[in-house]
């Protein structure tokens, strides 16, 4: 086996080459980003996090600035456990009290010093042995108490007041790891216990992070059957906050990404940390494996401009030399680029359709296809309705198909076979004998 076959577990070179090309675009858009990443207790002591930390000493090295936030919620629980000390929740809100605040600072200490000395010492015998990172903790963020609520004083819990920026950014210059737990300090010198996601959302938002990662216990965001979703807008997110298939915690999670989205992080990701590789995976692939909350539309239908002529040929040349599509030429292409919609999913052209008119109110819908990943999800369906609404508005009535291999899935949309004679004159003119096309037209 040669070092490709051991990475990607295949003895195809050229498979290797052609998935570490498929990166370089997000290597060269993440480099010098700025990713707060939240770290919950719980993932600290998964099994998983020895190649969490390899992958964010990776993410290091690629040149991603990285501010790390970890929680201390079971860690804090044992301590207090093991003290015969009881803490209460009230709404998501742990109430520290003096007599509780020394356990909770002396886990909290645990934990981040368990996270510097695995940054420090645990990259030997690793892919990333070799790699030097400098992790900094400090002063970074400013509490206040949580204050009291319904009578109830939640005493040394406290909310971030403020995020000292300068001075993560700083750090984040010199290409070190900030890492921040979840306790802030008040400008009177107390300490307070803080919620890790608060701190998390509050450090994205105060650095104008790229992106907010948080790694949780479940797989992603499931909708009302179970299943996860891979990717909310804001709305959704809010339905999902709502939803029952979801857990407390990663109720908490949306609602964090939620708040950093709606105030300027555009790409908040809730990944597993029972899997190995996620985060690697949801930030070098088109295809993540948790869910992101996104203000963005991810996946865009829109017209087609001449810098898609390199993504549309590269979908329909396949389909050509099937011959399930007539041949276009590059210039044939950017002659007609105008005609064409596209959906673009992250920079990619998945799916595209084009309209040609003929007269006042006849045309031909040509050129329909799908990237065989992103097929048998509607997406050829939004095409066909997107385009309907452009003919409704050009008040076109007849829009009409010539195919070869696909004539039940427009006969299932509406369309019905007509003679090729009852096309418009000059597309008869045009047909291609050989090809033998049957003709299908829908009524708007
Ligand atoms: C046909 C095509 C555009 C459909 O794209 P899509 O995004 O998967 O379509 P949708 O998700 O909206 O619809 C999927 C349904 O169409 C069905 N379908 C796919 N290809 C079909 C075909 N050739 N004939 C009939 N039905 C077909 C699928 O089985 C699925 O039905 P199901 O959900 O009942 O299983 C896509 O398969 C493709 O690109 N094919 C190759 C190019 C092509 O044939 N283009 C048409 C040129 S005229």
């Amino acid at each position: 086996m040669n070092q490709a076959d051991n990475i990607t577990g295949t003895t195809d070179t050229s498979q290797y080459v052609q998935w570490f090309r498929s990166c370089a675009p997000y290597i060269h858009s993440h480099r010098g980003r700025t990713f707060v990443v939240s770290l919950a207790g719980e993932t600290i002591e998964h099994p998983n996090f020895a190649h969490i930390i390899h992958d964010i000493a990776l993410l290091n090295s690629l040149g991603v600035k990285l501010v790390l936030v970890h929680g201390a919620r079971p860690q804090i629980a044992r301590q207090l456990d093991a003290l015969h000390l009881n803490t209460e929740f009230k709404d998501g809100w742990r109430i520290t009290d003096k007599q509780t605040l020394p356990a909770v600072e002396q886990a909290v200490g645990q934990v981040r010093l368990n996270i510097e000395s695995r940054l420090s010492m645990g990259l030997v015998n690793t892919p990333m042995s070799g790699a030097a990172l400098n992790v900094v903790s400090g002063n970074f963020v400013v509490a206040q108490p949580y204050g009291i609520h319904q009578g109830i004083d939640f005493a040394h819990t406290g909310k971030v007041r403020r995020i000292n920026r300068q001075a993560i950014e700083q750090q984040l210059q010199l290409n070190n790891i900030v890492l921040l737990s979840p306790i802030g300090y008040s400008t009177t010198g107390e300490t307070f216990n803080c919620r890790a996601e608060d701190i998390a959302t509050e450090a994205a938002l105060a650095l104008g992070a790229d992106k907010l990662i948080f790694f949780m216990d479940a797989n992603g965001v499931k909708d009302e059957s179970g299943q996860i979703i891979h990717q909310l807008n804001i709305l959704q997110a809010e339905t999902a906050l709502q939803s029952t298939a979801n857990d407390e915690i990663t109720r908490l999670h949306i609602s964090s990404a939620l708040n950093a989205c709606k105030h300027g992080v555009n790409r908040s990701h809730l990944i597993s940390h029972h899997h190995d590789g996620a985060l690697l995976q949801e930030l070098y692939t088109r295809d993540g494996t948790g869910t992101l909350i996104t203000i963005e539309s991810y996946e865009d239908i829109r017209r087609a401009s001449i810098k898609d002529v390199g993504g549309i040929l590269e979908l329909i040349q396949p389909l050509e030399q099937q011959g399930i599509l007539a041949h276009r030429s590059r210039e044939q292409l950017e002659l007609e680029i105008e005609n064409f919609t596209v959906i673009e999913r992250d920079g990619m052209v998945i799916a595209c359709a084009a309209l040609f008119l003929y007269g006042d109110d006849a045309a031909e819908l040509a050129c329909v296809a799908v990237h065989p990943d992103y097929q048998k999800q509607g997406r050829a369906n939004a095409l066909l309705n997107h385009i309907e609404k452009q003919c409704t508005i050009k008040n076109i009535s007849q829009l009409f198909i010539l195919t070869t291999h696909t004539a039940h899935w427009f006969q299932e949309r509406g369309f019905t076979e007509i003679e090729i004679s009852r096309l418009p004159v000059e597309r008869v003119k045009l047909y291609n004998n050989q090809r033998n096309s049957k003709a299908f037209c829908k009524p708007l």
